[in-house]
């Protein structure tokens, strides 16, 4: 029952976002560096042949036109998230060479986890024929074509939205983001139910999409709620300052409810399965406001629930861990460009009473030196099946996947989590214009810190 314990604080510390603006521009000055190679490759004799065997000529407004619009103008557009707008020739053509960089690192459309892991629903990521037509755009000078003679835009990523809104939880109050660019806030709500409840499906419906990054909603049990009334109160202004956690007391307790940055879906929650919550809670919303883009406005989102009041399984957001890094044993050492940390265990004896256990979506959380992550089953028979895997992390970008046919452990296999770390000099945040010495990081809360974590969607068979 310690470990479970242990795993389930883990929460507390797992839900600090603390990305920073400065590790950003380091990852682009990253990014373009491999431009410069991406150009390069891109010359190379052989590529434009086979690229122009296989493709032919390649127009703006036939071929380029129809991926744009279908997976990327719905944030590159004026007042959308993105940071300028991909609408026309006249957009996209003076970026062909960055847009054919991020197409091709898969940067774009943002979507963390590889498809050659796991399948995933509402997986917008690109298919390598599509990439390579953008390349093949550029190699052959970004032509553009005819307006008139448009290709069909890619099909829209499917959205399902949730089937029933029984609540809707807004903000009390309007907020205007203060801490530029980056603010984390964190706003109290009322459940406002008069008996136990599942939550079976979740969605963010974001006031002003334009600063809104990244919402965590968490449940805080009625043991709780005055507690986190009474932090609330202590701030001025509506909600209150939370880098990481909703800093509420009895951390075991506070459960995750979901989560959402752009492009992520309301959704139910797996047929049958649900998240119990009961009289009196709340939810502490944390909503991560980035302003590098558009100008503070005031922001009051909602969050929509579908409730009922039985479920077949109840399920619970798992958390996947090694209980001994809180206790500062994950050392990611100063200069180290590939510092690794592996943990895998066979939990079924001490969380499910030694039944196999299901996952159908999860997501892995680490802090801005993520470097790539992996969660897997590791069967008795050798045989590894993935349930995540992000080559590039990205901290800006980590959002829940729906995996397309739940994974069952069984007593027996490992659940396997691997992270990467780069902490060498050049990838350090950049603070007042000034680059961050590199210094020995481990697991913690705070902005240099690091952490490991794995949180699955799961029941117990
Ligand atoms: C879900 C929203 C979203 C979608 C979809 C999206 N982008 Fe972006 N894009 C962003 C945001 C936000 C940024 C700036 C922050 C960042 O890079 O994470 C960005 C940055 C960029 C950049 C600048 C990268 C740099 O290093 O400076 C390019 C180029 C770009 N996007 C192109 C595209 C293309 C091409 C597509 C479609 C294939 C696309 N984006 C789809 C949100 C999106």
């Amino acid at each position: 029952m310690k470990y479970r314990i242990a795993l389930v604080l883990t929460l507390s510390l797992a839900l600090n976002a603390c990305g920073n603006e400065e590790s950003k521009s380091n990852k682009s000055g990253e990014n373009n560096v491999n431009n410069v190679n991406n150009v390069n490759n891109a010359n190379n004799a052989n590529n434009v042949n086979n690229a122009n065997n296989v493709i032919g000529d390649v127009t703006y407004w036939g071929d380029i036109a129809p991926i744009i619009e279908g997976r990327c103008t719905g944030c590159h557009t004026d007042g959308g998230i993105g940071p300028f707008a991909l609408e026309t020739y006249a957009d996209v053509q003076p970026l062909a060479n960055l847009v054919e960089q991020v197409v091709s690192d898969r940067t774009m459309p943002p979507f963390l986890a590889q498809g050659d892991c796991n399948e995933f629903e509402h997986d917008p990521t690109l298919s390598d024929e599509q990439v390579e037509l953008v390349s093949a755009w550029v190699e052959q000078g970004t032509p553009e074509g005819d307006p008139n003679a448009k290709g069909e835009p890619l099909p829209a990523i499917e959205i399902t939205g949730l089937s029933r809104i029984d609540r809707t939880l807004t903000m009390r109050e309007p907020y205007t983001p203060r801490n530029e660019p980056d603010d984390y806030r964190c706003f109290v709500m009322d459940m406002d139910i008069d008996q136990r409840m599942y939550v079976t499906g979740f969605g963010v419906d974001p006031d002003k999409d334009e600063i809104v990054h990244h919402i965590i909603a968490f449940y805080i049990p009625p043991e709780d709620a005055d507690l986190a009334e009474e932090i609330d109160a202590q701030e001025d202004g509506p909600g209150y300052t939370c880098f990481g956690s909703p800093r509420v007391g009895n951390l075991r307790d506070t459960k995750w409810l979901g989560s959402w940055a752009p492009g992520g879906q309301a959704g139910d929650f797996p047929e049958g399965t649900g998240i119990p919550i009961d009289p009196g809670s709340k939810v502490v919303v944390q909503v991560h406001y980035n302003t590098l883009g558009s100008d503070p406005v005031p922001d009051q989102s909602s969050l929509a629930f579908k409730l009922d009041a039985s479920v077949e399984k109840e399920a619970e957001f798992f958390l996947w861990a090694n209980p001994q890094w809180l206790g500062g044993t994950m050392p990611i050492r100063a200069g180290d460009a590939e510092a690794t940390h592996s943990f895998g265990f066979d939990p079924t004896p001490f969380l499910s009473g030694g039944r196999p256990i299901k996952f159908y979506d999860g997501f892995i959380h680490m802090h801005t030196l993520g470097k790539s992550a992996r969660v897997f089953i590791d069967r008795q028979s050798g045989d590894e099946d993935c349930l995540i895997n992000i080559p590039n992390y990205d901290f800006n970008w980590q959002q829940g996947v729906r995996f397309k046919e739940p994974k069952t452990l069984q007593p027996g296999d490992r659940l396997v989590i691997d992270c990467m770390w780069d902490n060498s000099q050049s990838n350090q945040p950049w603070i007042d214009g000034q680059q961050m010495m590199t210094q020995d990081r481990n697991w913690g809360d705070g902005t240099n810190d690091e952490m490991c974590l794995g949180v699955l969607y799961a029941t117990f068979e």
